[in-house]
């Protein structure tokens, strides 16, 4: 076991766990981040992303030990005394989500995009979630949400 220190969605926490135990684990399990999910556990899919300094990274493809000292954003860090992030809004006023498991890395990947292009064309939207498959929507759905976040100023 190790001891790893890390900022999540603004608060410090300690873990002990073993180091190479995968982050997105460690979320689940360990501090009960259930918001992250699994899809395919082995980088492709973004289901498990989260923000780590910035840069929207596969928790699954991370041991907990590379997380010391960083700061990390999952979904349950977007949402403020119970009321949606403006992404999360949109998102559900657009149908950009239905099964779920797909949602939380598709709206950190949409964090992440606006935060850098905060009107972004579409090129860019596709190219912002081209790490995040879903298998419901169709993608036009998620990308009218992502359309409507930005012209919602939701770069945030
Ligand atoms: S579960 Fe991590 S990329 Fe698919
Ligand atoms: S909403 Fe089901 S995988 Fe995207």
């Amino acid at each position: 076991m190790t001891s790893i220190t890390f900022t999540i969605n603004g608060a410090a926490r300690t873990v002990q766990a073993p180091p190479m135990k995968r982050l997105l684990d460690v979320l689940r399990e360990d501090l009960r981040l259930t918001g992250t999910k699994e899809g395919c556990g082995e980088g492709e899919c973004g289901a498990c992303a989260v923000i780590l300094n910035g840069d929207l990274v596969n928790s699954c493809l991370i041991p907990v030990l590379q997380a010391d000292g960083v700061e990390i954003t999952t979904i349950e860090g977007l949402a403020h005394d119970e009321r949606l992030h403006p992404i999360q809004q949109c998102f559900l006023e657009n149908g950009g989500a239905q099964c779920g498991i797909c949602t939380p890395g598709m709206i950190l990947a949409t964090h992440h995009l606006l935060s850098k292009h905060p009107h972004p064309s579409l090129v860019q939207i596709q190219e912002g979630l081209s790490g995040n498959l879903c298998r419901c929507t169709g993608y036009m759905r998620i990308f009218s949400a992502v359309q409507a976040a930005a012209n919602a100023g939701a770069d945030r």
